[in-house]
């Protein structure tokens, strides 16, 4: 299990944190930025991780950006990237298994770190169920074309 991280600077705090915890954690990663908490844009931000999803070269995209709305609707406009905005763990937690989600999205300004651990330690520790969700997530997919 590898790690994609982006944000823009109003995710960069929260990314850090983050990082923080995957280092607890022992889980690899490989960090996009930005890297300082000068102003850039979310849509920028959002390509660099979720190519590195699609190359294979990492698992799961984590992204962060004020609210996490945007850069959620960047991500969505990369073919093959089903990223799922969210700050409750519920949500966090079924978007992997129904949705098969490969990046989560947070936001710095939303979300607190203790939560935002949470809700990508849950995104990250579970599974797509597949069966008739794996229809769903095609007919989703089907929609790009
Ligand atoms: C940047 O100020 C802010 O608009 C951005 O981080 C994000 O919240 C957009 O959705």
């Amino acid at each position: 299990m590898k790690v994609a991280f982006g944000a823009d600077h109003g995710g960069y705090l929260l990314k850090e944190e983050v990082k923080k915890h995957l280092d607890e954690r022992g889980i690899p990663y490989e960090d996009f930025g930005c890297f300082l908490e000068e102003s850039v844009d979310y849509p920028d931000m959002a390509v660099p991780p979720c190519k590195a999803v699609l190359a294979g070269e990492c698992d799961l995209a984590l992204l962060f950006c004020g609210t996490g709305v945007g850069i959620s609707m960047a991500a969505n406009k990369i073919k093959g990237i089903r990223a799922c905005c969210c700050s409750d763990v519920f949500s966090a937690k079924y978007t992997r298994l129904h949705n098969n989600a490969n990046a989560l999205c947070l936001g710095g300004r939303v979300v607190g770190p203790g939560l935002a651990c949470e809700l990508v330690d849950v995104f990250l520790d579970s599974e797509f169920e597949g069966g008739r969700h794996q229809r769903r997530v095609d007919k989703v997919m089907a929609l790009e074309k």
